[in-house]
């Protein structure tokens, strides 16, 4: 299984510096991604063309969108389809980040919708799930999770998996605060997935790729790598430098 090493580069850089960013990782890192190494990076909506056009040609790199809509087209003002991100260059999309459902109030259910609609067009997933600090103080971890992937998974069936679908834990508490999560939270919280994912899906559970994030950066991305059932990292902050996240995908 290839580590997946993702980077949400959110609401930065025109495209003009996408562009730019993506080309300096390409040559930084193209001729030495190790095999065992797969990224996508996540641009918003008007960089995605051209960061595909700038990793075109590096091996083992994909571009994703950050979000979108459950509809092929239709009158959905500000909304984009899945086949509209293909067209970009897209072969992944996120749902459900926690900006999203916590700065844009989208429900559970809109992300199990956007989820299913995503796959049956063709693009690779990331769903994106994670407890708030109050959840975890109050002893809802396992709740939280069980509720945010049984609503998100709701309609990806089992031949899909482990494909089409990377489940994406990001504690809510330790994205954009330089408090990352410990590996003791970070294996307690993977393991969870790891049960439902098979619980849900049977042997195939295993093979669906659980990355982390949360605060990762090139000081501490070789650890977090290195922990039971994590297949990867979702990182914000640290991916937005070339040089910063050529390190962490190489760490
Ligand atoms: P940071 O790496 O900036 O904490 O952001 C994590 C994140 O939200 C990735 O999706």
């Amino acid at each position: 299984m290839k580590k997946l090493m993702a980077a949400n580069w959110k609401m930065y850089k025109t495209a003009g510096e996408a562009r730019t960013t993506a080309a300096s990782l390409a040559a930084l890192t193209a001729d030495t991604l190790p095999d065992d190494r797969e990224v996508v990076i996540f641009p918003q909506f008007t960089a995605l063309s051209p960061v595909a056009d700038a990793l075109r040609h590096a091996a083992g790199y994909s571009v994703g969108g950050q979000d979108v809509y459950p509809a092929a087209e239709g009158a959905y003002t500000g909304e984009i389809s899945p086949g509209m991100l293909m067209d970009c260059g897209c072969a992944w999309v996120l749902t459900g980040h926690s900006e999203r459902r916590h700065v844009i109030g989208e429900s559970d259910e809109l992300v199990g919708a956007k989820t299913a609609f995503s796959i049956n067009a063709g693009l690779k997933v990331v769903l994106c799930i994670g407890e708030t600090i109050e959840e975890r103080e109050a002893g809802r971890l396992g709740e939280v999770l069980k509720r945010q992937l049984d609503t998100g998974l709701a309609g990806v069936k089992g031949d899909a998996v482990p494909a089409a679908i990377a489940v994406a834990y990001e504690p809510v508490w330790a994205i954009g605060t330089g408090k990352v999560a410990g590996p003791p939270e970070i294996v307690e919280a993977h393991a969870l997935v790891r049960q439902l994912l098979v619980a849900r899906y049977g042997q195939p559970g295993n093979a669906i790729r659980i990355l982390y994030g949360g605060s990762v950066k090139p000081e501490n991305a070789r650890e977090i790598i290195a922990l039971d059932n994590v297949d990867g990292v979702l990182v914000g902050g640290a991916s937005l430098q070339a040089d910063s996240f050529s390190r962490i995908i190489l760490a």
